[in-house]
């Protein structure tokens, strides 16, 4: 027997690599399947399509950061260069936590560059270099831009009888990112120095 791909099928185990191997999809993007978890189809179908908003801009947050990381200059080189790879390490954790919730919810995760770029809200930067004051605003309109979508999603998880969204939203991804606005935000402060004014 063939498996369309030209491979012999055999019943007895072979050490031979299967190569080479495409199938059909099994669940389209969009699609929900059904999960055990005692919520209606509608209900996940909702939070499903908010979270992955979300996690298409936190994925494109967490590049931001990165990008910043590598490509930040001048006087508040070292503690920005730590500050923005610390918080792409977090941003890293609430990806894999929304992506999951994703999952577990019965829909599909945004997962590839091209396609979070398709569906990210955030703005193209430059592939250049940016000033720092420029690299601090992107990361703080990004912050901002998923805080708003993260009550709203967050708001109607809580009408529709989704705690474990909500949860996911008001403990771990709104604090983290409120956070993070803090630490980002306060180097944007034009205070003197040394000298007080
Ligand atoms: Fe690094």
């Amino acid at each position: 027997m063939k498996t369309r791909n030209g491979h012999s099928k055999s019943s007895s185990p072979s050490a031979e690599l299967l190569l080479g191997q495409r199938g059909k999809e099994m669940q389209k993007y969009g699609a929900i399947i059904h999960m055990p978890i005692g919520l209606s189809e509608e209900v996940r179908k909702t939070n499903v399509d908010a979270l992955n908003q979300i996690l298409a801009d936190t994925i494109t947050l967490r590049d931001l950061y990165k990008k910043h990381h590598w490509q930040v200059s001048g006087h508040t080189f070292y503690q920005l260069h730590l500050l923005f790879d610390k918080h792409a390490d977090e941003q890293t954790e609430l990806v894999d936590e929304i992506a999951e919730r994703i999952q577990l919810l019965g829909g599909i995760a945004i997962a590839m560059a091209a396609d979070v770029a398709e569906t990210t809200k955030i703005q193209r930067p430059p592939r250049g270099r940016e000033e720092v004051p420029v690299q601090i605003d992107r990361l703080l309109e990004a912050h901002e831009l998923i805080l708003k979508e993260c009550r709203k999603a967050a708001d109607t998880a809580d009408e529709n009888g989704d705690p474990g969204t909500n949860d996911l939203l008001s403990s771990k991804v709104i604090p983290t990112n409120e956070l993070q606005a803090w630490f980002t935000g306060e180097h944007v402060v034009d205070g003197p120095l040394v000298h007080a004014e």
